[in-house]
Parts: structure tokens; C-alpha cells; sequence
């Protein structure tokens, strides 16, 4: 256990000393330097799964935010991840919302966030990824798409039009692609999750993903939907009916919330984070409940990933057992440090 008790220092003493967003980078930039040895390095435990018709080397995912531009998503499996979700990539490239954006809760082992889906356009993020290809089979590429922050919410042709450029660009170079309607920090995406706004849209990217990728090995790109916790359990509902009618094939629930409750940090702390989505443990208990909820609704008919306060191998096990078929972490792997994916994935 000597790794985990480093890390556990060098976060209590160094990391957490610093602007957690300076921290990320400079993780991201230690990931990009170490490319050569990493990529090569696969360290893979848990056991392998088939879903929407992919290997999975493993059930544990890397979720959406850490690596927005697809630079170091091939790294990964060398801490044990057997996919990785990039993005969110918007159609322009845009800068987020002002710093500080990001902010840690160690006592409540939670993130707020409110980057803004900073990132440089899915054309650069296309070029990155067709100059760098993976092996198939070694790990497993999601790529999830969001709105830009330009294009006004309440105009479903432009909001159409904007996933369009994405889902063109990005579907050919996706083993699976999703959209996301449920961050908090682009004003009135979440408005999208509203099944009259959500179909449209969904069939709009699943016709273009098609007609950018007519002769893709191994069928249509699997389409999922990404949703936020604070849904109303009708409305998580009303999310799955919509899936299976337009036969997606998945779903991931879910992403950060903006609840504030329950949380161990004094309130000055919290509400000086300012707006944003909370994650981390805080999330468990409702990530959790809207799988469940999801899985008695849709039966063995879609993939289900489970994400949201995976804090320990057994989290990640009990959302197993909710039903979802994969999982991803985000928060866990900042408080837990590059050992943890890996002892999580073995017990999956
Ligand atoms: C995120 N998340 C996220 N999700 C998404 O779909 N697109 C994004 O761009 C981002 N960006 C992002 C940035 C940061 C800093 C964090 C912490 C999170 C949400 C993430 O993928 C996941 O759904 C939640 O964080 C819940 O999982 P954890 O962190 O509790 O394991």
C-alpha cells in the first residue's frame, strides 16, 4: 500500500495547496510527457465485458471533463482504465468560464466545477485524433459532444445545427459517441433534457453520425445520452421511453449536480465555490438511485454506465449491482491518486 499513502501526501501537501485547476494541468501535462512509456504500459485488472457491441478490456471508465482536447486518453489504461470518455468537445473552440472555476471539498471528498466546457473545437480535437489512432480492442474511445456556448438554447435549428458539426466530425473517430445535455455550466443546456427538445436532437446526431460514418466496421456508432441527477425521477423516466423508442444504446447517469445538501464543508466554504456542479461522494446515493431506476425500466435492452460518487471498489461494485454495465470516475481518481483506478477495476 506504499503507493496510495504517497499520493495520499503529496495530495495533503502539495496538491491541495494549489489552484485546483494548476493541478490538472500539470497532471495533464506529466501525462502528455510520459506519452511514449504510457501508452505502452497497459495495466489492466477486472474482467473483460461486451457492451454495445464493443470489448470492454474492463468495466471502468475515465467519465467526461478530465481530458476535453484528446491528448492523453491513450495513456490511460496504464492506470487501469479500459475506457476513456474525452470531451466535452464543442463544434467551436471556446475558452470556459472565467478562473477560478474549479474548487475541491476534501471533507466531503467532492469537486465543484464550473469550466464551462473549455476546449478547442471538435475540428482540432478531429485532426488529434485521426493523427493518433488506437488499437481496437486495447481500450475502448467515447466521445461526448455538447452545445457551444454561442448558440442560444431556445433555437432547436441552431442547437441541431451546432451538435451537427460535432457528431460529423467526431462520429467517424468514436468507438461510442455521446451527447450531453446535463452540464450546469453552459446556461440552458439542461433545458435539452426535455424529451420534445431531446428526440429531435438525438435523431438529428443519429442521421448525421450514419452519414459520416456509412461503412463503419462493426455497424452504426453506439449513441448515448448523458443525464444530470437532479432530474425528477418522471423525467429519468420519460429519458429512458425516449432512449428505447429511438433505439439508442445507452445511457449515462450521471453527471455533476447542482444540490448543495448534505455536505460535511462549512457553508462559507461551499458557497465560496460560487455556482457550479458538485461531484464526488456527495453524488453516490442519487447517481446510484437513477441507475436503478433506469434499469427496471429498460429491462437488458440498453447499456447503462453508472457514474457519480464512485469513491471505493465497493462503490463501484454496488452501482455494478444497480444495473449499470460500466462505470466511470472522475473525482475519485483526484482524491485516490493514479494507483486507485486500478484497485477498483480489480474488483469489477
Ligand atoms: C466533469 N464532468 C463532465 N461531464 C461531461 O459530460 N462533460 C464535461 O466536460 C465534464 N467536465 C467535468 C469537469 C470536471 C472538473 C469534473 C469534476 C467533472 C462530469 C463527470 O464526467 C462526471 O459525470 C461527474 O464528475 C460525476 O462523477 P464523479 O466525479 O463523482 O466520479
Amino acid at each position: 500500500m506504499r503507493g496510495p499513502r504517497v499520493y495520499d501526501r503529496l495530495f495533503e501537501q502539495v496538491l491541495v495547496r494549489m489552484d485546483a485547476e494548476q493541478a490538472h494541468h500539470l497532471t495533464y501535462q506529466a501525462l502528455q510527457r510520459g506519452g511514449p512509456v504510457l501508452t505502452r504500459t497497459a495495466r489492466l485488472a477486472g474482467t473483460p465485458v461486451v457492451a454495445m457491441g464493443l470489448r470492454f478490456p474492463n468495466r471502468l471508465g475515465l467519465a467526461a471533463g478530465f481530458d476535453k482536447t484528446a491528448q492523453v486518453w491513450d495513456r490511460m489504461p496504464a492506470f487501469g482504465f479500459g475506457h476513456v470518455e474525452i470531451g466535452t468537445v464543442t463544434a467551436l473552440a471556446q475558452p470556459g468560464n472565467p478562473q477560478p472555476r474549479l474548487f475541491r471539498l476534501p471533507a466531503d471528498r467532492a469537486i465543484v466545477n464550473r469550466r464551462g466546457f473549455n476546449n478547442d473545437g471538435a475540428v482540432a480535437v478531429a485532426e488529434r485524433l485521426a493523427a493518433r489512432r488506437h488499437r481496437p480492442g486495447a481500450m475502448v474511445l467515447g466521445i461526448n459532444i455538447g452545445k457551444s456556448k454561442v448558440v442560444p438554447d431556445d433555437d432547436q435549428a441552431a442547437v441541431e445545427a451546432d451538435y451537427e458539426v460535432s457528431a460529423k466530425l467526431l462520429a467517424p473517430l468514436a468507438d461510442y459517441l455521446v451527447v450531453n445535455v446535463s452540464s450546469p455550466n453552459t446556461p440552458g443546456l439542461r433545458n435539452l433534457q426535455a424529451v420534445e427538445r431531446l428526440a429531435p436532437l438525438l435523431a438529428h446526431v443519429r442521421r448525421v453520425a450514419d452519414a459520416a460514418a456509412p461503412d463503419r466496421p462493426g455497424g452504426p456508432v453506439p449513441l448515448l445520452v448523458k443525464i444530470a441527477p437532479d432530474l425528477a425521477d418522471d423525467d429519468v423516466l420519460a429519458v429512458a421511453d425516449m432512449a428505447l423508442d429511438l433505439g439508442l444504446a445507452g445511457i449515462i447517469a450521471t453527471n455533476t449536480t447542482i444540490a448543495r445538501d448534505g455536505l460535511r464543508s462549512p457553508s462559507s466554504t461551499v458557497e465560496g465555490c460560487g455556482a457550479g456542479g458538485l461531484s464526488g461522494a456527495p453524488l453516490r446515493e442519487r447517481a446510484t438511485e437513477v441507475v436503478r431506476l433506469l434499469r427496471a425500466r429498460v429491462g437488458d435492452e440498453l447499456t447503462l454506465i453508472g457514474v457519480g460518487g464512485i469513491d471505493t471498489p465497493d462503490d463501484a461494485r454496488e452501482r455494478v449491482e444497480a444495473g449499470a454495465d460500466l462505470v466511470q470516475v472522475y473525482s475519485g481518481l483526484i482524491y485516490g491518486g493514479p494507483a486507485w483506478p486500478r484497485r477498483v477495476a480489480q474488483q469489477l
